[in-house]
């Protein structure tokens, strides 16, 4: 029997903008790969989520937390912990 598919949904913020996201566990690989499929970013996660860039630093605030962790969107992986989450892209760290 297949697993469900449950609803993950969270905030993605980028310059400013809030997009609310909706997606499933597993449907993409990291939040790196969906921040890539989402938005053009120049720079973002340049080396494909090998985690040797550094490019795809985010800020991922918890749901009622006042903090944020800083955290590589490559290490992230979409699944249930990011429901209600909030994800910001810092603006200007990706010009070289
Ligand atoms: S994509 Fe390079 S460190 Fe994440």
């Amino acid at each position: 029997m297949p697993a469900e598919k449950s609803t993950i949904c969270f905030s993605l913020v980028y310059k400013g903008q809030d997009y609310r996201v909706h997606t499933y566990r597993n449907q993409y690989y990291s939040v790196m790969t969906l921040i890539a499929d989402h938005l053009a970013i120049d720079g973002f996660g340049i080396c494909c989520g090998m985690g040797s860039c550094g490019t795809c630093r985010v800020n991922i605030r918890e749901h009622h937390s006042p903090a944020a962790r800083s955290v590589l969107a490559c290490d992230l992986r979409v699944d249930d912990s990011l429901s209600h989450c909030t994800i910001e892209i810092p603006a200007n760290l990706y010009t070289y």
